[in-house]
């Protein structure tokens, strides 16, 4: 009858001995209910952004005062930093954050400019980061994703990038249209890649330089071979690379202008033996 209780009597010895070896009481429970609460803290703040991303307002969300972000500078309050407005607890990383160390300059404000430009003097150290360029403010927010991977998230800072009520600003809005137009011409250059995969390129002492193309020429797997042309990178430039490229492609009808032919070899052909100043 009992036997299918047997198995709760090498739990209660393991328990006994636990306990009578003192284990349990080494658990801390102030940490064990520290770290519990920071996970389900980071599961419910990423909910509502994009943890790859400067977040939208919400409500929920805390919203520092640049006073009060100025206090958690030191150990004992801990340390905070603010990137594009999002506050970021570092306290674990004291080795570069803490007093005296390198990087001590980020705590307690908002100092993204000189994420970007290394300068840590009082010019640099702003949050003032209209002077940067597209690639910069990319830049940026690859620190921000840092951020948000390594550290405990805590909320937005009220200023220059968000209100009191933690609603995005202008400034903040124009970061973000800066970010999707940069996304956009990442995926345009993936696509352009896609659409130019590399020859294969094979050169012999006696036969000279062959190019052609398969299916997974330059790496690129797709459901189509293409012809060799040399692509020109811009339109004035000498510098030219085999790519292959798929005739009935609206990419070949508009990039026309930066593809030429290599010579005495047929246009429709997906083998060329080339001089090798032709590639
Ligand atoms: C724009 C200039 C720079 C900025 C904004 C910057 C920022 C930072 C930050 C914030 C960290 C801490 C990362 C963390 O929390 O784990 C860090 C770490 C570090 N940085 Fe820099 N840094 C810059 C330039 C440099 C340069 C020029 C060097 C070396 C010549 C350097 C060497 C290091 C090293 C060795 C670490 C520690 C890496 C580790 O222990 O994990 N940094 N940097």
């Amino acid at each position: 009858m009992f036997s299918k209780y047997l198995w709760l009597f090498p739990l209660f010895i393991s328990v006994y001995l636990l306990y009578t070896h003192d284990y349990l009481n080494k658990i801390k429970f102030d940490d064990f209910m520290q770290k519990g609460i920071n996970i389900i803290g980071n599961i419910y703040s990423s909910l509502d952004r994009n943890p790859n991303s400067i977040s939208e307002a919400n409500v929920d969300q805390k919203v520092f005062a640049q006073n009060e972000l100025g206090k958690y500078t030191n150990l004992k309050d801990g340390l905070y930093i603010s990137i594009l407005g999002q506050v970021f607890d570092v306290t674990k990383g004291a080795k570069h954050y803490g007093p005296g160390a390198t990087y001590h300059v980020f705590t307690g404000r908002d100092a993204s400019l000189a994420f970007i430009t290394g300068e840590f003097n009082d010019e640099g150290l702003t949050d003032d980061v209209s002077s940067l360029s597209l690639q910069k403010i990319k830049a940026l927010n690859d620190w921000v994703k840092f951020y948000n991977e390594n550290y405990i998230y805590k909320g937005k800072l009220s200023g220059r990038h968000y209100h009191e009520d933690g609603s995005p600003t202008a400034e903040m809005h124009n970061i973000q249209r800066m970010l999707k137009q940069s996304k956009e011409l990442e995926l345009n250059e993936e696509h352009r890649k896609r659409m130019f995969p590399p020859c294969n390129i094979e050169w012999k002492p006696d036969s000279g330089t062959l190019v052609w193309c398969t299916k997974k020429s330059g790496g690129i797997a797709r459901d189509w071979i293409g012809v060799p042309r040399m692509l020109f990178e811009s339109p004035g430039s000498q510098q030219s690379r085999c790519a292959c490229v798929k005739l009935d492609s609206k990419e070949y009808e508009e990039a026309k202008g930066m593809l030429r032919e290599y010579v005495g070899c047929d246009k429709l052909s997906i083998k060329c033996s080339v001089k090798i100043d032709n590639t």
